[in-house]
């Protein structure tokens, strides 16, 4: 049984006032997600990403499709007990201070007044929030808001957490206590299913990873597969290098490029289809000495504006519904 599972979950909305037309949101969503797995979901500005963490959380209902958590249809309510949603933005009752926010939220799962005390203390000390914790949340930045969210994302100790942007409006130290505690809650087996346009999150954080673009699954995988078939060729640096033998050197070994770093210092880069040997042995041949060599990947950057760059732009349903 699989922690999430959606099949050709879809979304079409109706847009436009004098013409109301369907406006494909979601496309026939089909992804598994195992448990204790730490799963991106990213994809650019209005991929889709927010459709679907309402779509499982029932926040909206979708035009066609289906979605399971824990084995059992979204909705069903023993499933709620034991899931965990921080939504895109966060707005919460502004009165309350952030301890008494979190108090609240868990005595709606029915825990003790110590119990509920020692979630709250113990969740706001896991996502930074100091003394702040008794000023009311109206006083709070984006950042301290964006925390408390998280927080009460986690008051039940979830099986399951769906995180819609979970680092937007943080620090940089602000984004690496998230990260260390996304860790953390994968290390205690709980499954993290989060939404992101910034890469090196999920590059740091993710098992696997879906790419969404205009609606559709572009791309999913473990991240390692994804970049490992895109080793683009190889850089070596080297030092000691002259001019004339740099010069020497391109004229014959189909280098592709070459970046200076230093005096007699460069950076060669050379396509996949070149062994790198037969350069090197002749750099070296002409005095050079070899820094490091090192295979090119391309980063989840790179694949990632690929993939969205080829997705299909047409999102209106016109020209099949007639
Ligand atoms: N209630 C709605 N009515 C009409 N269109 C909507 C509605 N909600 C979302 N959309 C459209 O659906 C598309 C997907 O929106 P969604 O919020 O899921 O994107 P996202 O991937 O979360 O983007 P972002 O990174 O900006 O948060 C967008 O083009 C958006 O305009
Ligand atoms: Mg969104």
């Amino acid at each position: 049984m699989d922690a999430i599972r959606t099949e050709a979950l879809t979304k079409h909305f109706t847009v436009g006032f004098w013409r109301p037309r369907p406006y494909l949101a979601l496309e026939a969503l089909t992804l598994q997600i195992g448990h204790g797995e730490v799963f991106g979901f990213l994809g650019p500005n209005g991929a889709g990403k927010t459709t679907t963490l309402k779509l499982l959380m029932q926040l909206i209902y979708p035009t066609s499709g289906h979605a399971e958590i824990l084995g059992r249809p979204v909705g069903d309510v023993e499933v709620k007990r034991r899931i965990g949603y921080l939504p895109e933005n966060p707005y919460f009752y502004d009165y309350l201070t952030a301890e008494e926010l979190l108090e609240y939220f868990s005595a709606l799962f029915g825990h003790s007044a110590a119990e509920r005390r020692r979630r709250a203390s113990a969740l706001l000390d896991e996502v930074g929030i100091g003394a702040e914790r008794r000023l009311q949340l109206r006083k709070f930045s984006k950042g301290m808001l964006q925390r408390v969210g998280i927080a009460q994302a986690l008051i039940n100790d979830p099986e399951v957490v769906f995180f819609d942007e979970p680092m937007s409006g943080l620090d940089p130290l602000g984004r690496r206590h998230i990260r260390e505690l996304i860790l953390r809650l994968r290390d205690r087996g709980c499954t993290v299913f989060f939404s992101s346009h910034v890469l090196s999150d999920a590059e740091a954080l993710c098992s696997r990873v879906a790419i969404l673009a205009n609606g559709r699954l572009v791309s999913q995988g473990a991240l390692s597969e994804i970049l490992a078939v895109t080793i683009r060729g190889w850089e070596l640096v080297v030092s000691g290098l002259t001019e004339t033998a740099l010069a020497h050197a391109q004229s014959s070994a189909g280098i592709r490029g070459a970046t200076r770093l230093g005096p007699e210092r460069y950076a060669l880069e050379l396509p996949m289809t070149v062994p790198p040997e037969h350069l090197l042995a002749k750099l070296v041949a002409a005095g050079a000495t070899l820094v490091s060599l090192n295979p090119l990947h391309d980063t989840l950057e790179d694949f990632f504006v690929r993939q969205v760059a080829a997705a299909p732009e047409e999102r209106g349903l016109e020209s099949t519904r007639g």
